[in-house]
């Protein structure tokens, strides 16, 4: 079972004035493959407090998995990029090309997302897109083969033959 956070990009959020569905939407995910959501966090759109909070989550509390929602897109306060780029250090280009080639299949918008993702110590953080559909879409066509990055992320094997 691996351990995931959530974190939430959004001013709105954070100063409770939306429902947070595409966390509903993860937890929903996450749960159904039976991991736990050990963390889950809101956050306003600062760069800085996208950052610390990424930190915080891999280096205080060791998750495995790290999924933000939120901020990818190209409004002025869309940050959760250039805060995952500070807070990791290898890059997973991989994980969002597939999430948008898949997604292009549904909507032309996919292009519009600007998500990372990457590897901070034995934690990957990936950015989702904000609407819950486009979570449960990105989710999806990735899931597959998140196992088996953690489990050689997480140093509990994982043969690539197999
Ligand atoms: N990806 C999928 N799979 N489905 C979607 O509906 N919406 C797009 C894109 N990615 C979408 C998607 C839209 S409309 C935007 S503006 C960008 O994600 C950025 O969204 P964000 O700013 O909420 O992160």
């Amino acid at each position: 079972m691996y351990r995931v956070g959530i974190l939430t990009a959004s001013d709105k959020g954070a100063a409770g004035e939306r429902e947070d569905l595409s966390a509903g939407a993860i937890r929903e995910i996450i749960t159904g493959l039976g991991w736990s959501v050990a963390v889950y966090r809101v956050v306003p759109d600062d760069l800085d407090v996208i950052t610390g909070a990424l930190v915080e989550m891999v280096d205080r509390d060791g998750l495995d998995l790290v999924l933000t929602t939120g901020g990818t897109g190209f409004s002025p306060r869309d940050n959760t990029p250039e805060a995952t780029r500070a807070a990791i250090e290898k890059e997973v280009p991989g994980i969002p090309e597939v999430m948008r080639a898949v997604s292009l299949q549904k909507t032309t918008r996919a292009m519009l997302s600007r998500a990372v993702s990457g590897i901070r110590k034995r934690t990957l953080i990936i950015n989702l897109p904000g609407s819950q559909k486009a979570v449960r879409e990105c989710l999806g066509a990735i899931i597959d083969s998140l196992p088996h990055g953690l489990e050689i992320l997480s140093g509990k094997g994982g043969e690539c033959g197999s």
